[in-house]
């Protein structure tokens, strides 16, 4: 049964070829305005002109350096140089990374703490405005209100929710510049935000089960082509969709969610280094596989409608469709296994320390707890 529901979701998407010039129309006149950067791909690739010529009549300030997988240690460094030029708008042009951590700067600027305490707790209600130029497809983090911020001195990666961004503008020709790895991590991040939202019980939802479909066949009709050609306006124009539409609340309405894949990947990244789309791809084969029984009902029903499984008994769909699931991801170009991605069984013991000694309990039932996580991953090592 379809559960109870509030959705709204305030940011503007602005979509399309030339949009960045739209920026004057959204920041409000009269605004001192930080722009914060990553490490320089927007140098490259005509993004920073057009923000800067956009931006001409603004007073603006830039930070530089939010590294992928944010950390706040360097985005302690962006609050206090926002308090000082007492910048009053947030304007983050860059992939989740930048926008993730452009978040938390808007939290920090506005808390009296250390901003680490933000994240600690999972929650901000005071921010300062932003809004993004996005330029990589795959967290939605351009349409939502939650980031994923690292503490490199204890190797922690945490979400956290904050506002959602005023404003998204997103060009697919500034993705014409992004290397293949990327594209493929995107591919399977957005891949796998559907599955953590569909991929749990069946019978919640006909509408909200064949909008998440609807995500992953295109995903699976637009991989190949975009491997062959990543310059087609509208092959990044669909992924770009793909990526925004799976984690902007859409999905999500009234219908179970999951996530324990991403909470195991999060610590694989905070632990290894290894990019988040492809931690992804090597656990979620995983997580079917050890839970089985109670996705059973719905792995059937993606291995018929996604991939085509239609025939034999119920434990070779599954097993079929589970193959079909890492062959996709396989097929990006991606690792999948942790022993492929260089990644040693003890970080398998790490996990399930650090799950059991937080007690945690994530999926749509609960399930994954430390002990689950430790079969999840030894499956796919
Ligand atoms: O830093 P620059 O030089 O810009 O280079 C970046 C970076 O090295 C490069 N890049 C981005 N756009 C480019 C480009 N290179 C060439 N051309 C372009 N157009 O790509 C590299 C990776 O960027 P990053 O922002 O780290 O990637 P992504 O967008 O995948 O973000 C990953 C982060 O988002 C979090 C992840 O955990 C990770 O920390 N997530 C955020 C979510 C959210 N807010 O809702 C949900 C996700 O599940 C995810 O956890
Ligand atoms: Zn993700």
């Amino acid at each position: 049964m379809l559960n109870n529901f509030i959705f709204q979701n305030p940011t503007k998407l602005i979509m399309g070829k030339g949009m960045i010039a739209q920026l004057s129309k959204e920041i409000p006149a009269g605004k001192k305005v930080m722009i914060t950067f990553g490490g320089g791909s927007v140098k490259n690739n005509g993004v920073y002109d057009q923000v800067k010529e956009a931006l001409k009549d603004y007073q603006t300030i830039e930070f530089w350096g939010i590294e992928p997988n944010p950390a706040i240690e360097t985005l302690r460094k962006a609050i206090s140089l926002g308090k000082e030029e007492k910048v009053d708008f947030l304007l983050a042009v860059g992939g989740g990374s930048v926008i993730d951590g452009t978040k938390l700067i808007s939290s920090g600027l506005v808390y009296d703490g250390d901003a680490w305490d933000l994240v600690k707790k999972g929650k901000a209600d005071k921010t300062v405005p932003m809004g993004t130029v996005l330029t990589l497809p795959a967290t939605g983090s351009e349409m939502n209100n939650g980031a994923v911020i690292s503490c490199h001195e204890t190797k922690e990666k945490y979400a956290f929710y904050s506002e959602f961004p005023k404003f998204s503008i997103l060009d697919p020709e500034v993705t014409f510049s992004l290397p293949d790895y990327q594209i493929a991590c995107g591919i399977a991040d957005t891949f796998v935000h559907v599955m953590e939202q569909y991929l749990t019980k069946t019978g919640e939802s006909r509408i909200m089960d064949r909008w998440a479909e609807s995500i992953l066949q295109t995903l699976v009709e637009i991989a190949p082509k975009i491997k062959e050609n990543k310059h087609d306006y509208q092959l990044m124009a669909d992924f770009m969709m793909c990526a925004t539409m799976a984690l902007n609340g859409f999905i999500a309405m009234g219908v179970s969610q999951d996530w324990a894949t991403h909470m195991i990947g999060h610590e694989v990244t905070a632990l290894t280094g290894l990019t988040h789309g492809n931690t992804l791809a090597i656990i979620l084969p995983g997580t079917m596989n050890v839970l089985r029984e109670q996705k059973g009902a719905k792995i059937l029903q993606v291995g018929t409608r996604v991939f085509g499984v239609v025939s034999g008994t119920n434990d070779f769909r599954i097993n079929e469709t589970i193959r079909k699931t890492k062959e996709f991801f396989k097929s990006l170009g991606l690792t999948t296994t942790l022993t492929e991605a260089n990644i040693s069984a003890d970080v398998i013991d790490e996990i399930e320390k650090r799950f059991n000694e937080r007690n945690v309990h994530f999926g749509e039932d609960g399930l994954v707890d430390g002990a689950t996580a430790k079969k999840i991953l030894s499956c796919v090592l």
